[in-house]
């Protein structure tokens, strides 16, 4: 493999983006357009990688930058080739400079590959397409051969060069040992009055290097983000691709169009996921798995078998088997679920650990608890895990029965088998196998009268 410098232009403003984020640093998928870019940069495994970054963008440096990144600040925004002209001191001699923009976020990094091998260090290589709608973009100029002899943007093209279809994506492979030169060689004389990367391409016809085109497996790979309009289209052709690729899977979605994904969900067989749900982070859904409508996961796993009830809101969780959540379940960092339990609505649970099959179906906070197995929360109850200054653990051993209504004040132990009575307050650790409450005894008084509403009188 030839050495492979990869240059990200992202000095663009985007105006029309009107935001004060630049541009790149808009989430598509829930990271930002340039991660997506890095992400395929990367996975190319490149000697380096250079961004251009813009005039006030030094947020984009702080917000990404991951130590090995070569960061280029073009003060000022002279055009493409300008743009990589900045960028020539960090570049190897030999080898080849694949040329990417950090706003066009969804590029496979196959069609880069295929790319790459047209250049093979020696040619250059374009990536260009055919659109029905080509306004705006460059045209690529072919001889009566076919041979591509120049790249001729929009404003300059003539009537005739304006009919072509065939457009300049922008991202391109170009040998270094004449990039430096070329580069040099740039004018700004032309309608933007910019200094054009695309004019590289009649250079190398002069100087009889040969040009090539790939063309990407889909037009959206290409496409450009350039306003929150174009911004959410793109965002409906990634999740569709992504919908698309799980019922290849043989996930069963109730609706391809109404899935977001905001990271990578990973699916076992068999996996059910009914409308409205958003899977952030790194999700993991093992086989039989169901997750309910409006259901919300990041960065959990979820063991086989296991139903998600819906409206519920998993996060840094790990779930165990034929386990039931929900419908309206709180499940917050920190929480791991042994098999079969049953966490049911309007609970919420924080760092804590619960094993197998024990429940907590209604109205309950389970905070920094360590709960055994075969427990049976009642409904309504809170372990008091905070002082206003400092968080404890509540202990609840295996075996044992809550009470509904009953709170738990940190630290404390319940203790195997025990059964607390509905409505106590539990201050100290309570013994095994007995029943403790703490409710005050039950009286009915003598001769209590309801209040009376009092009469109001005129004035
Ligand atoms: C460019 C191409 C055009 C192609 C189109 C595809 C040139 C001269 N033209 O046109 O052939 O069809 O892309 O979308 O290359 N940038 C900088 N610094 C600059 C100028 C641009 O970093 O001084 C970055 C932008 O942030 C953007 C990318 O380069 O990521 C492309 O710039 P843009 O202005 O969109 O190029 P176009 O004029 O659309
Ligand atoms: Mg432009």
């Amino acid at each position: 493999m030839p050495t492979l410098n990869i240059v990200i232009l992202a000095a663009g403003l985007g105006k029309r983006m009107h935001s004060t984020l630049p541009k790149v640093l808009h989430p598509l998928a829930g990271r930002s357009l340039l991660s997506h870019v890095l992400d395929t940069a990367r996975a190319l495994a490149p000697e380096k990688i250079c961004v251009v970054y813009g005039h006030g963008g030094e947020i984009v440096p702080q917000t990404i930058d991951d130590g090995k990144l070569v960061w280029v600040k073009q003060e000022l925004q002279l055009g493409t080739g300008h743009a990589l002209m900045q960028t020539l001191p960090h570049l190897d001699k030999s080898g080849m400079t694949l040329v990417l923009f950090g706003d066009v976020p969804l590029t496979r990094v196959e069609t880069l590959r295929e790319l790459i091998a047209a250049a093979a260090a020696k040619y250059l290589a374009l990536l260009t397409l055919e659109l029905d709608e080509p306004h705006g973009y460059g045209r690529i100029v072919r001889s009566s051969e076919g041979e591509i002899t120049a790249i001729v943007e929009q404003k300059d093209a003539s009537e005739t060069q304006r009919q072509i279809r065939e457009i300049n994506t922008g991202i391109m492979a170009v040998p270094n040992q004449y990039l430096h030169d070329w580069l040099h060689q740039l004018k700004n004389n032309n309608a933007q009055k910019e200094y054009y990367l695309t004019d590289i391409v009649a250079m190398a016809v002069k100087d009889g290097v040969k040009v090539e085109a790939t063309q990407p497996g889909n037009a959206w790979e290409t496409l450009g983000i350039n306003s929150k309009v174009q911004l959410a289209a793109l965002e409906r052709i990634y999740q569709n691709e992504s919908a698309h690729r799980l019922l290849e899977q043989g996930v069963t979605l109730a609706d391809p169009s109404r899935i977001d994904i905001r990271g990578q969900l990973a699916c076992g067989s068999d996996v059910t996921i009914d409308v409205n749900c958003i899977f952030e982070g790194l999700v993991q859904l093992d086989d039989n798995v169901k997750v309910g409508a409006h259901s919300i996961l990041k960065n959990v796993k979820i063991a086989a078998g296991t139903v998600i009830a819906p409206f519920s809101l998993i996060e840094d969780a790990e779930i165990g088997k034929n386990c039931r959540i929900g419908p309206y379940a709180r499940i917050r960092p920190g929480t791991r679920l042994a098999s079969e339990v049953h966490i049911g609505n309007f609970v919420e649970v924080k760092n804590s650990s619960i094993a197998a099959s024990s429940k907590a179906n209604h109205l309950s906070y389970i905070g920094d608890a360590v709960i055994g197995k075969n427990v049976n929360i009642g409904a309504g109850t809170i372990t008091c895990n905070y002082d206003g200054a400092n968080k404890y653990q509540t202990i609840i051993e295996d075996d044992v029965f809550i009470g509904s209504d009953t709170q738990l004040i940190a630290p404390v132990k319940v203790a195997k088998g025990a059964t607390i009575g509905a409505g106590s307050t539990i201050t100290r650790d309570t013994p095994p196998e007995k029943l403790t409450l703490s409710r005050a005894k039950q009286i009915s008084i003598a001769g209590w009268k309801r209040p009376i509403k009092k009469v109001k009188y005129e004035k």
